[in-house]
């Protein structure tokens, strides 16, 4: 019997797929579905800051500084969540299902909210998700000072919880396995690579703003793959994908790479809810094919560390060039 289960964030998880922080993931109803469909773990759509939220955000400045916050607004207007009824949706969670339920934080700033992550933990969640976002926007801010604030948001976290802390962060950073290493330093059990946020458009008729939002595509799987891979062995916290996951060889690249597991959205939206078990087949026929007996076992083999020993390493760009260059 080939087994499928993965240690994340030193939970236990019946199968690597999560289901991602979401609008699938938005009630107790809807958590159950996805256990229901075969989800290893959930992820709750993100608690976002009240205030942000009972704003008139259409027209707010710092709109445009988080334009993830815009889009997961704009995508469930009208879930506006207070604290208590977030831990509500946690606790009802937490009755309906057997599977690890992970509350999300939206944080934007390093201040409001952190009085409810005793709440959070204390209406049952298994773990936290940190969902963070801050875009400099001045020459004045450094790179360091940037990195910072996550620091600060994570370690007050870790002071307030006893249950595991992931950080999900964008994709912008100079030196990501640097910055991932500081985020285990200052306590997270894990990190999630990487946050889609909504970008930036502009109407040129009206001279106005829009957010551009579509679902991911399958390419953008690589950039998670190609990091998960470089930053696995250099760390010990756990590593989750996130942004571009479509197929059952998605999840098993990503575990080659290092990836405990994998959080998926799009696809469910775009393909539904069985998409789930469909991977998950996949997954069980390939592992036998190759007379795989645990999932687990193959994590990070081909990974950067255990890949660049003395051999050309396929994650740089080295690689990349020697590829395009075959193209006329
Ligand atoms: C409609 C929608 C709502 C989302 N809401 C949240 C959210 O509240 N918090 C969060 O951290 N990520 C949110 N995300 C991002 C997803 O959790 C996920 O990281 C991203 O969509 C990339 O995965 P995918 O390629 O499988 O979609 C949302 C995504 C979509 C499509």
């Amino acid at each position: 019997m080939s087994s499928v289960e993965v240690n994340y964030l030193n939970l236990k998880l019946k199968n690597p797929i999560i289901v991602a922080s979401s609008g699938l993931t938005k009630s107790a109803d809807k958590v159950k579905a996805c256990e229901d469909a075969g989800a290893g773990a959930v992820v709750l759509k993100s608690l976002f800051e009240e205030v942000l939220a009972r704003k008139n955000i259409k027209d707010t400045y710092e709109l445009y500084d988080h334009p993830e916050v815009y889009e997961y607004l704009n995508a469930n207007m009208g879930l506006v969540y207070g604290s208590s009824e977030y831990c509500r949706v946690i606790e009802d969670s937490k009755k309906a299902t057997s599977i690890p339920v992970i509350a999300s934080i939206n944080c934007i700033s390093a201040n409001w909210w952190y009085e409810y992550a005793k709440q959070i933990e204390d209406s049952g969640a298994d773990a936290i998700e940190l969902n963070i976002f801050s875009t400099a926007t001045s020459r004045l801010q450094t790179s360091d000072e940037m990195e910072r604030m996550y620091f600060e948001i994570l370690a007050n976290v870790k002071s307030k919880v006893k249950i595991p802390v992931a950080v999900k962060i964008g994709k912008y950073f100079s030196s990501l396995p640097n910055f991932v290493s500081n985020l285990e330093i200052n306590g997270a059990n894990g990190v999630v690579m990487f946050n889609r946020f909504t970008e930036p458009d502009i109407d040129i008729d009206t001279f106005t703003f829009k957010p551009a939002f579509s679902m991911s595509t399958k390419e953008e799987m690589y950039l998670p793959l190609r990091w998960i891979a470089i930053v696995h062995r250099q760390v010990k916290l756990s590593l989750a994908a996130s942004t571009g996951v479509k197929t059952y060889e998605d999840v098993i690249k990503l575990v080659l790479a290092g990836a405990s597991a994998v959080q998926i959205a799009s696809v469910i939206y775009t393909e539904g809810l069985p998409v789930i078990r469909k991977m998950l087949d996949g997954i069980d026929n390939w592992m036998k094919n190759h007379q795989i007996e645990n999932l687990s076992d193959l994590k990070g083999s081909l990974s950067f560390v255990e890949t660049s020993k003395g051999v050309a390493n396929h994650y740089l760009r080295a690689q990349f060039i020697e590829k395009i260059s075959d193209i006329e």
